[in-house]
């Protein structure tokens, strides 16, 4: 496969694929290889909702209190800078990228991204950001972009997420595994499938196994 190639689109739809799944189903690492392939700009929606955690963490705001976290958010807006290759996430304006895949921010994102005014917020950011682009989160192709051209949804066995997600996060692989099955039920309102989402079970694939299945299915499916 070729570094990167021209994406011809023929629909008159918005060019924006969405790759949603639960936690470590590799849908960051899938939709940022597409992204590379098809050269377009990369976005990663669970960042919005992990610097709304860092923020929350940082004021000591209460993840249960919506009215907290949205007056927060007004007074310390966070900016998601997408581009090919990874995306930054700055909070007062300050990149704090690094220090959002922790297993704190991991505890708490999932009670921060249950509200709907939080949600709300997040979908604003992320529907300012113009096409071209490939996006991945949970609810990318059901809610916030439901007109968009090509949407998948990745899922996995929890063994096998826990497995990928190991190297990744401090803990064996018990306690990896028992924190994406307890995010997993967490999740499970905003993790529904778009009725016109393509569903691949990655369980048994590599990731270029995965990328490949999914460009080859944007060029069958105009
Ligand atoms: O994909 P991730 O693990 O970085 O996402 C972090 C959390 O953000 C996840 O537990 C649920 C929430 N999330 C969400 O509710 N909706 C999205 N579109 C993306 C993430």
């Amino acid at each position: 496969m070729p570094a990167t190639e021209t994406y011809a689109d023929t629909s008159n739809k918005a060019l924006i694929i969405t790759v949603d799944g639960p936690s470590a189903s590799g849908k960051s690492s899938v939709a940022r290889r597409v992204a590379q392939v098809l050269n377009l700009p990369f976005v990663s929606s669970g960042l919005v909702y992990r610097g709304a955690t860092y923020q929350a963490m940082r004021y000591g705001v209460n993840p249960d209190d919506e009215g907290a976290l949205m007056s927060m958010l007004e007074a310390h807006p966070i900016q998601l800078v997408p581009n090919r290759r990874g995306n930054r996430l700055l909070a007062d304006g300050k990149d704090v990228t690094e220090q959002l895949h922790t297993r704190e921010v991991d505890a708490l994102v999932s009670a921060v991204s249950r509200h709907p005014k939080v949600r709300g917020y997040v979908y604003q950011r992320l529907r300012e950001l113009s096409p071209p682009f490939v996006v991945e989160g949970r609810d990318m192709g059901r809610v916030v972009f439901p007109d968009a051209a090509y949407k998948f949804y990745l899922t996995a066995r929890p063994e096998v997420r826990a497995h990928r997600r190991s190297p990744e996060r401090d803990g064996d692989l018990e306690t990896i595994l028992a924190e994406i099955i307890r995010r997993d039920q967490a999740d499970i309102a905003q993790s529904i499938p778009a009725a016109d989402a393509i569903t691949l079970d990655t369980s048994e694939m590599s990731l270029e196994e995965v990328v490949n299945e999914v460009i080859s299915r944007t060029r069958t499916r105009q």
